[in-house]
C-alpha cells in the first residue's frame, strides 16, 4: 500500500505518539464494552492527513473504508474503536477541530441487542426454517445438505475444494434440468467474514426460487433457461470465526509465517493487478492481499471451477455489505470497460427495481470511481477472465447499523435485493446492443 506515511506524521501540530493503541487489538467473546463506532468526515487535507496517521498508528478497525488508504476529504468514514482507544483518540479529534458523529455508543449492548431477539430462531427445523435470522455455518450447512434431498429435482450441491481450515466449500446448482447446455449465473456471498447479510441474501434467493418456481413465470423462466451456482459462504473459516470469536472479522483465516496477524482479504487475493493500489502487503492489515495470487485455497477453488465454467457463466455477482451500491469493473483502474452501456444499463435498471419495494436508494456505477479504487478484487478478475456481466452488491445499510444489520432487516434488504438480482437476470436473457 502506498501510503502518505512518515513525513506528513512529522508535520502534525498534535501529539501523535501520545495515542495509544489498545492491546489487544481484535476482542474476543464478550470483549466489545464500552467500544464505540464513530463516523469522521475530514473536510480538508490537513485533516485528511491526521485521521489517517492517526488510524495506521493506532491500528483501529475500519469499517468503511477498509482502510486508511481510501480516507479522502469528504470520506465519509466509520471506525470501531476500543475502549482504551477511544480516551484518547477522541479528546485528540476535538483538539484537532474534527468532528465527529457516535453512531454505536455501545458496541456489546450493540450485539447482546441482536441475540436477544434470537429466542425465535427454530435452530433445528429444516422443513420450517426461518430465512429471517442469521445463521450459523453449520446451520447452513445443513440446510444445504438438507434441500440436496429434498429438492433433486431442482437442487444439486457440490464442493469446490476446502478452505484453509479443511472445511468443504458447497456450492448449490439450482435449475431444471431441461436442456444439455444453459448458460448459469455465479452467486457467492460471504467473502467477507463479517458480513452476515451477504449469507442471509444467498439463503433468501435459493428460498425464493424454489417456493416461487411453480407459481412466478419469471422465476419459472430463470430456472428454465439458466443454472444459478450458488456459494452462501465464500470465506467458510472466517464466518465460522466471526460466530465463535470476534463479530468484525473480515479475513480468511490462514496463517503467516513470519507475522502473528492472520488471514488474508479474500476479495484482494485474485490474479488481476494482483496487490497493486488499494491493497496492502501487510499481513496485518484488513486488505492484506497475501503472499502471492490465489494463495488462499477458497481463492483458488472459485477461481479455478470458474475458469472451467466461463464459457457457461454469463454473469458474476458477488455480495458484500455496506454501503448500498451496485458496482461493476473497473475496480482496479478509472477507466469504463468496452461493454459499459450494456453493463450500466442492467445497473440502472437494476437498482430501479429495487427502489421500487421500500424507496431505498442503492448508488451504482464503476466501483473504482463508486467506492474506491482495489486490486486484485473478484469482480474485476470474472469480468477479465470472460464473464460479460461481473457486479458486487454492498448491501444495507449506510452505517446506521453497519455490519450488525438487526434481523428484523432481513426480509426487507433481500426482498428489494431480489428484484434486483431478477432484473439483471432478465438483461442477460435478452439480446444487449
Ligand atoms: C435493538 O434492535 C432493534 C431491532 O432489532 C433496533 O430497532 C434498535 O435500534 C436496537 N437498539 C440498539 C441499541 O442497537
Ligand atoms: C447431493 O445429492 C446427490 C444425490 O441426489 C449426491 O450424489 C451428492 O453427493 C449430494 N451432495 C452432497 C454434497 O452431499
Ligand atoms: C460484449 O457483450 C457481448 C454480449 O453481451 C459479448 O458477446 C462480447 O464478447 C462482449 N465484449 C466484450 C469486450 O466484453
Ligand atoms: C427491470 O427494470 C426495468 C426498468 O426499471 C423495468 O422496465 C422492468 O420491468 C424490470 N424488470 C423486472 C422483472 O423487474
Ligand atoms: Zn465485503
Amino acid at each position: 500500500m502506498r501510503l502518505p506515511g512518515g513525513p506528513a506524521a512529522a508535520l502534525l501540530p498534535l501529539c501523535l505518539l501520545c495515542l495509544q493503541a489498545a492491546l489487544p487489538l481484535r476482542a474476543h467473546r464478550g470483549g466489545y464494552a464500552g467500544d464505540k463506532v464513530i463516523r469522521v468526515v475530514p473536510e480538508n487535507e490537513k485533516q485528511t492527513q491526521i485521521l489517517r496517521a492517526a488510524f495506521n498508528r493506532l491500528k483501529v478497525d475500519l469499517w468503511q473504508p477498509s482502510s486508511p488508504f481510501y480516507i479522502t476529504e469528504g470520506t465519509v468514514t466509520d471506525v470501531r474503536v476500543p475502549q482504551n482507544t477511544s480516551r484518547s483518540l477522541l479528546p485528540y479529534l476535538q483538539q484537532a477541530n474534527i468532528q465527529y458523529t457516535i453512531l454505536i455508543s455501545d458496541l456489546q449492548k450493540a450485539i447482546e441487542n441482536q441475540t436477544a431477539s434470537r429466542s425465535h430462531r427454530n435452530r433445528r427445523s429444516l422443513s420450517e426454517y426461518n430465512y429471517e435470522v442469521y445463521h450459523s455455518l453449520e446451520e447452513i450447512q445443513d440446510w444445504m445438505h438438507h434441500l440436496n434431498e429434498t429438492h433433486s429435482d431442482l437442487v444439486h450441491m457440490f464442493s469446490v475444494g476446502k478452505s484453509y481450515e479443511g472445511r468443504p466449500l458447497f456450492v448449490l446448482k439450482i435449475g431444471k434440468r431441461s436442456r444439455p447446455y444453459k448458460k448459469a449465473v455465479w452467486m457467492d456471498c460471504g467473502i467477507h467474514a463479517r458480513e452476515w447479510i451477504g449469507p442471509a441474501f444467498c439463503q433468501w434467493f435459493v428460498k425464493e426460487a424454489l417456493q416461487t418456481y411453480q407459481t412466478d413465470p419469471v422465476m419459472r423462466k430463470m430456472l428454465t433457461q439458466l443454472y444459478f451456482y450458488v456459494m452462501p459462504v465464500f470465506n467458510v473459516d472466517g464466518y465460522h470465526f466471526s460466530w465463535t470469536h470476534d463479530r468484525f472479522w473480515r479475513k480468511t483465516r490462514s496463517k503467516n509465517t513470519r507475522f502473528r496477524c492472520h488471514g488474508v482479504d479474500a476479495n484482494r487475493n485474485w490474479k488481476v493487478k494482483w496487490c497493486d493500489e488499494g491493497a496492502s502487503f501487510h499481513p496485518c492489515d484488513d486488505t492484506y492481499c497475501g503472499p502471492f495470487p490465489e494463495s488462499e485455497p477458497e481463492v483458488k477453488a472459485v477461481a479455478h471451477f470458474l475458469r472451467k465454467h466461463r464459457k457457461q457463466i454469463k454473469a458474476y455477482l458477488s455480495f458484500h455489505a455496506y454501503a448500498q451500491m451496485l458496482l461493476y469493473p473497473y475496480s482496479y483502474k478509472y477507466a469504463t470497460i468496452p461493454n459499459f452501456s450494456c453493463v450500466e444499463l442492467a445497473a440502472y435498471n437494476a437498482v430501479n427495481a429495487l427502489q421500487s419495494a421500500y424507496g431505498v436508494r442503492y448508488r451504482y456505477g464503476p466501483a473504482s470511481s463508486t467506492l474506491y479504487v482495489s486490486s486484485g478484487s473478484s469482480m474485476d478478475w470474472a469480468y477479465k477472465n470472460g464473464i460479460p456481466y461481473a457486479f458486487a452488491f454492498e448491501l444495507r445499510d449506510t452505517g446506521h447499523f453497519g455490519f450488525l444489520l438487526p434481523e428484523m432487516l432481513i426480509k426487507p434488504t433481500c426482498t428489494e435485493t431480489m428484484l434486483a438480482v431478477k432484473n439483471i437476470t432478465l438483461h442477460l436473457l435478452k439480446k444487449c446492443h
